[in-house]
This record gives C-alpha cells, sequence and structure tokens, in this order.
C-alpha cells in the first residue's frame, strides 16, 4: 500500500470463509496492522474446500471499494470433475463524473453511504464494467459448468438468473448443500458465494444481474447482462453430476447461545447512522462475550431495522434453524446470511474452532459504523 501521508494505509488481510487459526484471521483483536512498507506472512493449513474470498479489515469499507480483494477457490479433493470451472466475482464501485472514486464520508448527510451501504454506479464482474456490455465467452454444450459467484459488493445485495440453460444452485459459502436446488432467481448478501452447476446446451447461456438502487421501491429491479455464454459446438445439454457434500452436524439442543439486536438510529446532528449490536456500537475495549469450544450452541440474529443486514461470522460456519421460526427450505453451512428487515433467524453452531471471532454485518458500511461484535471462544475444560 502506498506510503501517504493524509491517509491511514496499513492493512491487514481476512480470509473470509476459511475457518483458519484465529492468530490468521486478519482482524485487530489478533494482529497488529501492517504498515505500509511492512511484511506479514500469513501461513496455515486450507481447513476446507469451497469458494471463499479475502479481503482487508481495517477500514474495510475504503479499502475493499478501491480494489484489495480477490476470490479463492479451494478444490475438494476427490471432487466432481466438470468440464468448466469459472469464478464471478461481483462488484460495483461509485464513481464521480470525472472518473474518481466518489469521497468515502460516512458523515456526509443521511441517506447516503452511512444508511444503504456504498450502492455503486460501476457494475463490476471480475474487475470489469458489464453495464453496456456482457462478458462473453464460449460455454462447453453438452458438458456440465461450474460457476462461482462472489458478492463482494460493498453494500449491495445482488440477485441472479440464468437463461438459456439449466442450471441448480449446488453450494453455499463454499460448503456443498444436502440437495442441490432448482431455483428461478438466487439473492447473494455481500459478502455471500454460491456454486452453480449448469448445463449449456444449443442456446447462448445468459447471466444476468437483477440489483435494486436505493431510490427505486419495491420490486423495481435493473436487470444486467453479465456474462454471454456462446456454445463451443452446439448440442444437446449434459447430464447433471453427483456431488458429494459433506456431512452436516445434527442440530441438538443448545447448551449456550447468544442474541444480537441489529439497529440503528441517526446520530444526534442527524448527519450519520450509529448502527448497533444489542444497543452498542463496535468498541474493541469491551468486553467480549465468552462462549464455550465444540459445544451445541444458537445465535439469534433480530433486525429490529428497516434495512438489511448480511450477519458474517468468522472462524466457524453456521447453519440456519429457523428463519421468522419457519424451517429453512434446504440444508446449507453458512458464514454469511441474509437477515431481512424486523426479522428474527436462529443459527445453529457448535464452535469448532476456539478464538476471538468477530461478527458483523457484511454492509461495510454498517460495520465501520458500529455493526460488529466478537465472540471469545475458549477452549472446552470438561
Ligand atoms: Cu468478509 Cu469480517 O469479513
Ligand atoms: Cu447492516
Amino acid at each position: 500500500l502506498p506510503d501517504d501521508d493524509d491517509e491511514d494505509n496499513s492493512t491487514t488481510i481476512h480470509w473470509h470463509g476459511l475457518r483458519v487459526p484465529n492468530a490468521m484471521d486478519g482482524v485487530s483483536l489478533v494482529q497488529d496492522p501492517i504498515e505500509p512498507g511492512e511484511t506479514f506472512e500469513y501461513e496455515y493449513v486450507i481447513p476446507d474446500p469451497g469458494t471463499h474470498w479475502y479481503h482487508p479489515h481495517i477500514r474495510t469499507n475504503v479499502q475493499v471499494e478501491r480494489g484489495l480483494h480477490g476470490g479463492m477457490v479451494i478444490h475438494e479433493s476427490n471432487g466432481v470433475e466438470v468440464d468448466r470451472d469459472r469464478l464471478f466475482m461481483l462488484d460495483d464501485i461509485d464513481l464521480q463524473p470525472n472518473g474518481a472514486l466518489a469521497p468515502f464520508d460516512l458523515d456526509e448527510g443521511i441517506g447516503l453511504d452511512a444508511t444503504w451501504g456504498r450502492l455503486g454506479n460501476l457494475m463490476l464482474v471480475n474487475g470489469i464494467s458489464v453495464r453496456e456490455e456482457p462478458i462473453t465467452d464460449l460455454v462447453i454444450s453438452g458438458g456440465v459448468e461450474r460457476w462461482r459467484l462472489v458478492n463482494n459488493a460493498n453494500a449491495r445485495t445482488m440477485y441472479i438468473e440464468i437463461n438459456g440453460a439449466q442450471w441448480r444452485l449446488i453450494a453455499r459459502d463454499g460448503t456443498l448443500i444436502q440437495e442441490p436446488q432448482t431455483l428461478e432467481r438466487l439473492q447473494i448478501a455481500a459478502g455471500q458465494r454460491v456454486d452453480l452447476e449448469v448445463l449449456p446446451g444449443e442456446s447462448e447461456v445468459d447471466l444476468q444481474i437483477f440489483t435494486r438502487n436505493k431510490e427505486q421501491e419495491g420490486e423495481v429491479f435493473e436487470e444486467i447482462h453479465a456474462f454471454e455464454g456462446v456454445p463451443d459446438r452446439p448440442q444437446e445439454p449434459g447430464e447433471w453430476k453427483e456431488w458429494d457434500p459433506p456431512t452436516f452436524i445434527d442440530m441438538e439442543d443448545a447448551s449456550q447461545g447468544v442474541s444480537l439486536l441489529f439497529d440503528g438510529e441517526e446520530t444526534s446532528n442527524g448527519n450519520s447512522m450509529e448502527w448497533t449490536i444489542n444497543g452498542e456500537m463496535w468498541d474493541a475495549a469491551n468486553d467480549l462475550e465468552v462462549l464455550e469450544a465444540g459445544t451445541p450452541s444458537t445465535i439469534t440474529v433480530t433486525n429490529d431495522s428497516d434495512y438489511v443486514h448480511p450477519f458474517h461470522m468468522h472462524g466457524n460456519f453456521f447453519q440456519v434453524i429457523s428463519i421468522d421460526g419457519e424451517p429453512p427450505d434446504y440444508s446449507a453451512r453458512y458464514d454469511t446470511v441474509m437477515v431481512d428487515p424486523q426479522s428474527e433467524i436462529k443459527l445453529y453452531t457448535d464452535f469448532v474452532n476456539p478464538g476471538k471471532w468477530m461478527a458483523h454485518c457484511h454492509i461495510l458500511e454498517h460495520a465501520a459504523l458500529g455493526m460488529m461484535t466478537a465472540f471469545n471462544v475458549q477452549e472446552s475444560k470438561r
């Protein structure tokens, strides 16, 4: 990073979705920021396969918007062979008319980044602007493709559809789901990843992103053609693969639990927002909630605000027990899950990985304005 007097350009790297040892997690609870010119070596044994990504974890909203992030694809050992494996990083950045990044002020008046998070005006797929024209490539007609999508936008919720080919959801946040799901449209919250199985046939395959802008109400979506796949030598579609998901833990009766109330209110001067968990903005000096590792646990997230909050937890995965009291449609393991306005989600984890783990909203401006906490998961004494 440049050594710039006007700016704090120290950084860290967080490995989003990898259950790394706590000391390698790249957050300020476990390491000092890496100053410009300094080197820090992250070293760990990759714990899990899947589609993941990495990004800084200090001044995250600024550094991610400026481009410090990348995707990570870790193949399953004895994985299923596909004919083509593609990674799509979905992003948006906010530019001024002169092409410079819009300022990052979070206290410049309500209604801007502080409320919705920073919604960009340039849609990027793998760093390429796709608003005018999609990325084009040949697809393997009659074959099986695996498409991995990462939403690495600061705040924007993406919805995707694929036209011109059969497709189904096979993994969430890097883990294969128990039963592949055929869907019409799929939501990808900021921070989440999905893996899709796609069977290109004789027609062009079209990956579309649907997204809503802050001035748009209700179900008004902008439609963006992100990727156009041209069949290489048009033939009948191939067959679905057999995927082998990991065994999901049985959700036992939990013997410990945490409840997190997500809320926000305008600052007293009306220029910004305070985003809170259980009434408090993040402060590294606060006491951390102590939990026991390897123990059936629930995490209940209640969203008392009128905004969405993708809840992300470091170091451990979770499963969804219920959303507003209803069980989910299918079993999956997540590290990031959408919590809709005025809704409550109950999660299950066994905290296999001890350490001090951050848990926060993945709308990076909400996290920067306080919506962040951490758990101190301690080795079991039993
Ligand atoms: Cu991808 Cu704590 O974040
Ligand atoms: Cu949020």
